[in-house]
This record gives C-alpha cells, structure tokens and sequence, in this order.
C-alpha cells in the first residue's frame, strides 16, 4: 500500500486549546460530492464557494471511443526530453506562505507536509516556489519586528489608496521553517528575488536561503513578470529585455561586491525571465543576450502563463462587461487541443533551452489569473485540466510546471488552509489540481529517465487525450483522459492497446482518477481513494486504496482498457512500471496530538455526516473523541477513515536542527 502511514518518533504537542470533531463518512464518496447545493446564498470565502456549473452536453456527432493504442517496443520517434519526477511543482504566493507552510518554524502545517509526502513517495522530490508578486518588495527585518511569533506581515505604514501593494515584511524564520520542512520531506525550494527597486537591490534572501536550505535550494527567481513591471508603473515606458538583462548585471556586480553569496551556489541558479506572455516573447528576451551575458547564472529559463483571466470579477464593478461568465467559458477546460494552442507559442524556448543546456520551467499557472473561476477551477474539471496541461508541457520539452495556490480568496488552490479562527474544528481543502499532481508524480515516477509522447492516431478527438510514457524508450505506463460528462456509458473509451515488436503481459495493472462528473466538487478518488470535500482532509489519502487489474486478449496481444466519461486510467504495462514508484517507504504525518479539552465548537451535524471517519481509538494520543450519537455503528473497517486532525497547526519540537 503506498498510503501506509509511519508513525514517526515526533513530539507533538497542541499549539492551544484544539477542538475535536468526530465524524463519519458515507460509503459512496462520490455520490455525496455529486449534487452540492446551490451557492445562490453563499457568503463565505471564493475557496469554499459550493456552486456547481452544468457540465457541458455530449459532443455530437458521437466522437470516437474504440481508440487503438500502437505502442512499439523500441524506436519511438518524437519522444521528450527525459524527465525527473519532480516534474509537477507548486508555486506558494509568499504572502500566504504562512497559511499553507506554517505558522512558524516551531508551527509546521501537518497537513502541508502529507501533501507533499505524497508526492515525494511517489516521485522523489517535489519543487516549491515561495514567490510571486508578493516577493517583490518583500523585505526581512529582524527577528523582533514582527510580533506574536508571526513570520510574515505587512506594512501598511506610508500605503495610500487601493491599488499600492504594501511591502511585505517577513523574519528569517520563514526560511527557517523551510529548511526544517525539507528535513522531514524532500522539497527542493525556489524562492524570490525583489526586484521593484535596484538600487540597490535587497539581496538579504540570497545569504540566508543559501544558508537556511543548502541543498534544498534550487533557484532564486530575479524578478517575477518583468513585461508587466512598465503596466504597474514600476518601470518606465521603454522598459525592454535588454534593460532587464542590464538589471541583470547590476545585480550580480552588487552580490558579488557585498559577498552575498558565499558558497558562489546561488549566483549558479537564478531563474529567468519568468515572463507573463504580456509585452515581451521568449524571443524577444533570447534575443536580448540574456544567456550570452549570464549564462553561467542561470538555470532555469521560466515562463509564467495562465490561459485566461478572472481579473474582471474579482476586482472589477458589479456589472462590469469583462466580467466571464464560467459556465461559458467550461468547455474550453475540457478539450485537450487548448492545452497545444496555450503551449504552441513555447516549443520554440523548449528547443533553445535545450541547445543552452537550461532546463525550462512553467514558473507558475493554474486555470485562470486573478483567483480562477467558480465552478472550473475548484471542480474535477481542474483535475482533468491539470493533468492533461501537465502531460502535454512535458510532451513539449518543458522541464516543470509550478500550478500557483494564493489563499483563501481564490477557487484554484490544490489545497487550502481553514481559516485561522476556524483551524482548530477545520480541516484542509484538497483541489482537483492537487491530485492532478498527485496522479502526475506517479505517472513519471522516480526514475529521473521518463519520457512523455502525445499520441495520436486518426480522427481522435480533443476531448480523449493519449499519453505514452516511456522509460530509456521502451514504453512502460499510459495514461488515458476522457473529458466527456456522460453517465449512459456511451461516451466510456475503449482504449486497445498493442505492442509491436515486443509482448504485452497476460494482464495489466489499472488505476482509475473519478468523479461522478466534471463539475463535481470534492470527493474524487484516485485509485479509490480520496482527500474528502470542504475542510475534511488531513492531507492524507482516505479509504483503501483499489487497483483494477485486466485481463489481456493474449491470443490477439492486446490489452483493451475502459475508460469512463469523465476519467483518466493509468495503465501499468508491465510489474516493474508499476512498482517502481513504491520502491521508497512510504512516510506520512500523522496529525492526532493531546488535546487539554474536548471538543466545545459547534458543528452542523448535517456537515459531519459527509467528512471523516471517527475511528479514533486505534489511536494512542487520540482517544479523546467519541463517535457522535446517531452515527451508524459500522462494522466494514474500509467505511471508516482514521485520522480526524485537530488543529490544522501543530507543533513540530525536537525535530531538526536550527
Ligand atoms: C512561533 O509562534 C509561537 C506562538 O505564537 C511562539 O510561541 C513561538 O515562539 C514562535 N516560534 C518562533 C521560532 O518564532
Ligand atoms: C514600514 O514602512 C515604513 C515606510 O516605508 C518604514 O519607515 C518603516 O521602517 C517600516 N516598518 C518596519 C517595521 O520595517
Ligand atoms: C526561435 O528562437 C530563436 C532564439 O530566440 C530565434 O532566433 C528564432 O527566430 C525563433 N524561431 C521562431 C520560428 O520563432
Ligand atoms: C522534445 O525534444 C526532443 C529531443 O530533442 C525532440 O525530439 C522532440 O521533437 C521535442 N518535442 C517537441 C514537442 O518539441
Ligand atoms: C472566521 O472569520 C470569518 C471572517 O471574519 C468569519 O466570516 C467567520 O464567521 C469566522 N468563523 C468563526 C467560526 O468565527
Ligand atoms: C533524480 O533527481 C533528483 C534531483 O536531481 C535526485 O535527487 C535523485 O537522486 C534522482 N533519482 C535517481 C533515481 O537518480
């Protein structure tokens, strides 16, 4: 079982008075996620908005669902460059590093950490970015300048009107805390560069992340979206690339001149041009000599793009005419051939970034900018979305993607945080983007030798994308999308596969991502399991987890997977596919902690009634709680789900160094 939980030898203590809630949770997890009511009347916070979209209709004519899948054991044309598991990163707004990393060094999010525990059990590692907008005026100031054990604050002192971003303040202890997160699970960091002002340059974060994460630092992102910077008035108008790669320049004399970078490791791995597609191409930056004259500089070439933008809604008027409509923007979230168009205009970097030797990162997406949309983002459509977006960059020689979470006023979190006041009855949020990372890790896989290939075959449509996926060549898993909502059956793809010049096995091993439909929120399952809907996870997987095997036509040598209407199977072409991604032991963080009292928060019972399990005695340090009155007695271990958290913050003593 890849979700085995090790209990690890952590003292964990309550940061204060935690609640604790006991519930159950229904057999189908599905059917209860399928019918969310109306969000009409809903008030909260965009990233726990219930409303559902309609799902679009069934594309008519019927588009083709035998689908033959030519596989060939050796000579494939076309495949990607090799890649590394850490393919599918997260990108942390730096302002909400505090919600989603911890409180502080001493506060790690319990939560957080199984998350990534997830992915690094399967992939190996998995890459962070703390940056965004957010880094670019952010400033450390000491230890004592913010209050309370804070990390991170902002300093409204001198700020006039609505649109002037105050400077973020933060202490050294956020790095702190992610070096201590990368001693408990293999994260490997990007962190930001403030760029607004240059001169001089706050070079203050490139000693202490080169200190606080040593190895676990993979790159300093010098600016975020320069081709925006003359939009928001903080460049003049004839801001070019070449001036950038001037700043460039200034910045490397001033590090090198304050002896900044002492182990010469950081000035080795900046990231660059991070560009939002907006007045400058990727040529136009190529062009300019950046890698000429800072070659040695850089190692990540980036780009950030989303494939359109909430902006409107989010901070327009009422009323305004830019505003989406998302139900009339949903279909274009379920076609694979918008994920080609996005990424079109970047095969041409992927090329040159593979001449210069450079790996080329998505440095941060999701579905939409300013927040995503109600409906899209926050549904299994951006599950789908996610991995079809992920496969296809790496398909086209992209090295990562980074798929942005910014807090709890957005829709396209992969996971999110309850709100502070709520955190001691709340749980976490779990998206469909983050099982589209979770569901990507295990598709490449740790080898650091896989190689994606689009496949193709006449008349298939845009709505059931084919990956193969290759290791030293030789196909060994394929990953197959259908994005049709339709629960007659008459949509579910019937993918046939064969191998020329090789043998395929008796059976094959097959692992389903589902949900009742595409606009389904929460509860979807991979393999079976599930991180649950609203507030309900503890970033571990629950249920147990269900792998279909299939039984070959041995005769034919063919091998013919179903694939419902909406799904994605992962096929397991042979046992060494399949195992080699449970190679590592699996480690995840158990969240049960001594409680001073029981719980006193209030809880609609009719919430309950759809979240966790209330097994807690099977717990030693979690006997505080008592299954709640009119649950049912349940007899059928894989109804019940251990692992109800209290606190989403809980105390990590003792643990590392620092
Ligand atoms: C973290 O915050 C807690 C509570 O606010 C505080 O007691 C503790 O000293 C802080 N730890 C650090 C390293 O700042
Ligand atoms: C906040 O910003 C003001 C104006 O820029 C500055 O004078 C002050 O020192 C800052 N406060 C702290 C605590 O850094
Ligand atoms: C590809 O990029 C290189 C380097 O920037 C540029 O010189 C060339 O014109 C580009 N080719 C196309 C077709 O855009
Ligand atoms: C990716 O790179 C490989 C190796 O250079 C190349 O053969 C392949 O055509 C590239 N794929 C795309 C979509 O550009
Ligand atoms: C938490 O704070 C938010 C925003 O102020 C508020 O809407 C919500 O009702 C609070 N929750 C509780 C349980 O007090
Ligand atoms: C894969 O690459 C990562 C990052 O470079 C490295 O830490 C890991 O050891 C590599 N794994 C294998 C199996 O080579």
């Amino acid at each position: 079982m890849a979700f085995r939980s090790l209990c690890l030898p952590l003292l964990l203590l309550a940061s204060s008075i935690h609640a604790e809630i006991t519930v159950y949770h229904q057999q189908d997890q599905q059917a209860a996620f399928a019918t969310t009511a109306s969000g009409a009347t809903y008030t909260g916070v965009a990233a726990y908005n219930p409303t559902q979209l309609v799902a679009p209709p069934v594309p008519s004519p019927a588009v083709l669902t035998n689908i033959p899948i030519n596989l060939q054991q050796s000579g494939t044309p076309g495949l990607s460059i090799k890649h590394k598991g850490r393919f599918f990163g997260f990108s942390v707004e730096m302002s909400v590093a505090n919600q989603v990393l911890g409180k502080n060094s001493s506060l790690i999010q319990v939560p957080f950490l199984n998350l990534m525990a997830n992915i690094v059990n399967r992939a190996g590692s998995v890459m962070v970015r703390v940056g965004g907008n957010s880094q670019e005026s952010a400033e450390l100031v000491a230890d004592d300048a913010i209050p309370d054990g804070r990390i991170i604050t902002k300093n409204l002192t001198g700020v006039t009107g609505t649109t002037q971003t105050p400077p973020l303040e933060y202490r050294r202890d956020l790095l702190v805390m992610m070096g201590k997160i990368s001693q408990l699970v293999n994260i490997h960091w990007f962190v930001g560069i403030p760029w607004f002002v240059t001169t001089p340059f706050a070079t203050a974060i490139v000693k202490a992340a080169d200190e606080e994460l040593g190895d676990h630092l993979l790159g300093l992102q010098a600016g975020n979206e320069p081709d925006m910077y003359t939009l928001h008035g903080h460049r003049g108008a004839t801001y070019s690339p070449f001036d950038y790669g001037g700043e460039m320049s200034d910045f490397l004399t001033q590090v090198a001149s304050e002896g900044v970078d002492t182990t010469g490791r950081a000035m080795k791995s900046l990231v660059s041009p991070s560009i939002a597609d907006f007045a400058w191409t990727p040529e136009q930056v190529w062009d300019s000599g950046l890698l000429d004259n800072h070659g040695d500089n850089i190692a990540f070439l980036t780009v950030e793009k989303y494939p359109r933008d909430n902006c409107a809604a989010m901070f327009g008027a009422p009323g305004n005419p830019d505003i989406v409509d998302p139900q009339s923007v949903l279909p274009l979230y379920l076609t694979h051939d918008s994920h080609v168009e996005l990424i079109k205009p970047y095969l041409n970097s992927t090329q040159f970034a593979q001449d210069k030797g450079k790996e080329f990162l998505m440095f941060e997406t999701n579905t939409a900018s300013c927040g995503g949309f109600l409906g899209i983002s926050d549904s299994f459509v951006a599950a789908l979305w996610g991995l079809d977006f992920a496969l296809q960059m790496a398909h086209s020689n992209f090295s990562g993607a980074m798929f942005h979470i910014g807090g709890q006023n957005v829709f396209y979190n992969p996971f999110t945080s309850p709100p502070t006041n709520e955190s001691t009855f709340h749980q976490w949020t779990v998206g469909g983007i983050y099982y589209a990372g979770l569901v990507m890790s295990e598709i490449i896989g740790p080898s650091n030798n896989t190689q994606v290939f689009n496949y193709g075959v006449d008349s298939l449509s845009s709505f059931t994308p084919i990956y193969n996926i290759y290791e030293n060549g030789v196909p060994v898993r394929v990953a197959i999308i259908n994005y049709i909502d339709d629960p007659s059956g008459a949509s579910t793809v019937h993918a046939t596969i064969s191998l020329a010049g090789g043998t395929l096995p008796s059976s094959v091993k097959v692992k389903y991502l589902l949900a009742k439909t595409v606009v389904q929120k929460g509860g979807y399952t991979w393999a079976g399991q599930t991180f649950g809907g609203n507030f309900e996870s503890d970033g571990r997987p629950m249920g147990d987890e269900d792998i279909k095997t299939v039984n070959c036509d041995t005769t034919a040598g063919t091998c013919t997977i179903d694939v419902p209407a909406p799904g994605m199977a992962l096929v397991f072409l042979n046992d060494d596919a399949f195992t080699e991604n449970k190679g590592a032991p699996a480690m995840t963080f158990p969240t049960t902690v001594h409680t001073k009292t029981r719980n006193t928060a209030k809880v609609d019972p009719t919430a309950l009634s759809t979240s966790n399990g209330y097994r807690m005695s099977e717990h030693e340090l979690a006997g505080t709680s008592k299954p709640p009155k009119d649950a049912a007695s349940v007899t059928h271990a894989s109804l019940v789900f251990v692992g109800v958290v209290v606190g989403a913050i809980v105390a990590l003593l003792g643990v590392g160094r620092g």
